[in-house]
């Protein structure tokens, strides 16, 4: 199994370069995808529990009963002809623009009387992007959980390739975490965001047929008005295992620094390289660093190699600690969350399971006013090992990232299909 981690671009270079410009597949023709079959979900969370028979064909995909097919015009309208001031975010594979719609028809409407959603055009042509959007359809039209982002709809139209989403007014945690001028998120904040984006992790892998997401990182990770995190992008989710198989192979895809070394290493893909993501984004989360960082020099670029000889010393750990929290957190709970994070970027086998992680995060005593991080009140609790203090104010509203170049052309030429975080 070769190693094709990708730069940030979600570009995998074997596929496009036999992707021909205008193959682009017509919906409702038999296409050839790597959905899985009979896929179940049940849900021991609360969601709704639903047994499904996956489509296998694209048409049958793109038939969800949950999902609306948009037309291209529909779009035009609803992000005012996709204009830059619309423009909210930038990924590797496409723009995303705010608009809006009408609730009940979900039909086009004016800017501030409907429904605000997040349009996502995909500015790569190609198989692997088709490949990836279609992906995205098949598992957003069937998960539904309040942990993950909701999809309303898709559009297919010639070479347009573009999904509509529920908008989550504060943008992505990694905007939060670093991009420049950012309100710092409190501890609690932290906390709180680890924990709906491990409850969401946990119902993909704790459902019937279990689903490895493969792309968890801090620019999926969304969060609405009150903070409550939801995962996005499923353009590389892949169904589990079956039968006794412990692993699915796979080529090897994902981002730098959150992908687990041992399936960078073999291609095999099991739940605990979601695990060990998750782990990765704790320390990100803990440090206020990011993933990767090639502004730092020889092991500080990466994140589990500088910080994991800290994780384990309470004396130590402080040294890891984002100064942005200005030590503002409980000391407590920060080694709790770094013991943790310790176990999931440890050694495969070791690695508790999601649903593990989700319940030590669970009993961190700080979720009280995580919703409302901008109240500047003071509080302590008496008796505790965990002091809590003062919550921040002001978060600003999500970014709006300015449109690169043409990243995809440069790193397609030189990058595997591992995107780098830092790449933009
Ligand atoms: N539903 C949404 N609501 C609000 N903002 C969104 C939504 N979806 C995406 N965004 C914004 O757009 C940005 C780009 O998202 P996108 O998923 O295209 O790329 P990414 O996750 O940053 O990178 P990658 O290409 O590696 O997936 C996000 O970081 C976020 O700020
Ligand atoms: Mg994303």
């Amino acid at each position: 199994m070769g190693n094709c981690l990708r730069a940030r671009p979600k570009v995998d270079n074997s596929l496009r370069s036999q992707a021909t410009p205008g193959a682009a597949k017509v919906p409702n023709r038999k296409a050839h995808s790597s959905v899985p079959s009979n896929l179940t979900i049940t849900n021991r969370e609360k969601s709704t529990s639903e047994s499904l028979l996956t489509p296998r064909t694209e048409g049958d995909i793109l038939s969800s009963p949950h999902l609306k097919a948009f037309t291209f015009n529909e779009l035009r309208s609803a992000t005012r002809n996709f204009r830059p001031d619309s423009l909210i975010g930038e990924g590797g594979f496409g723009y995303v623009y705010k608009g809006w719609i009408d609730e009940q028809t979900l039909g086009p409407a004016r800017p501030g009387a409907g429904m605000v959603i997040a349009v996502k055009k995909l500015k790569t042509e190609g198989q692997q992007g088709h490949k990836e959007w279609l992906s995205e359809v098949n598992y957003l039209g069937q998960l539904h959980h309040p942990n993950l982002v909701k999809l309303f709809g898709y559009c297919v139209d010639a070479q347009n390739r573009l999904l509509v989403y529920e908008h989550m007014p504060k943008g992505s945690l990694e905007n939060h975490l670093f991009r420049r001028g950012a309100q710092p998120l409190s501890w609690e904040v932290r906390i709180k965001v680890s924990t709906d984006a491990a409850r969401g992790l946990t119902f993909l892998h704790e459902s019937e047929q279990q689903v490895i997401y493969r792309d968890f990182k801090a620019s999926n990770i969304l969060l609405d008005s009150e903070f409550n995190a939801k995962l996005s992008d499923f353009g590389l989710a892949k169904a589990g295992p079956t039968g006794d198989r412990s692993y699915v192979t796979t080529q090897v895809m994902g981002t730098e620094g959150y992908a687990a070394p041992e399936y960078i290493a073999t291609g095999r893909l099991t739940t605990k390289c979601d695990v060990y993501s998750f782990g990765v984004v704790l320390l990100e989360l803990l440090s206020g660093r990011r993933a990767v960082d090639e502004t730092k020099v020889g092991d500080e670029q990466n994140l589990v190699d500088w910080a994991r000889p800290y994780l384990g010393d309470k004396r130590k750990l402080f040294r890891i600690m984002d100064t942005k929290l200005e030590g503002q957190y409980s000391q407590r709970g920060a080694y709790s969350v770094a013991s943790l994070a310790f176990r999931c970027i440890g050694e495969a086998k070791l690695r508790p399971a999601m649903a593990d992680v989700l319940s030590s995060l669970e009993k961190l005593p700080v979720l009280r006013n995580a919703s409302s991080p901008s109240k500047p009140e003071r509080r302590t609790v008496s008796n505790s090992p965990y002091q809590i203090y003062p919550l921040r104010s002001n978060y600003p509203s999500s970014a709006k990232k300015t449109p690169r170049g043409s990243p995809l052309a440069s790193h397609m030429k030189s990058q595997p299909p591992i995107k780098s975080p830092q790449g933009r």
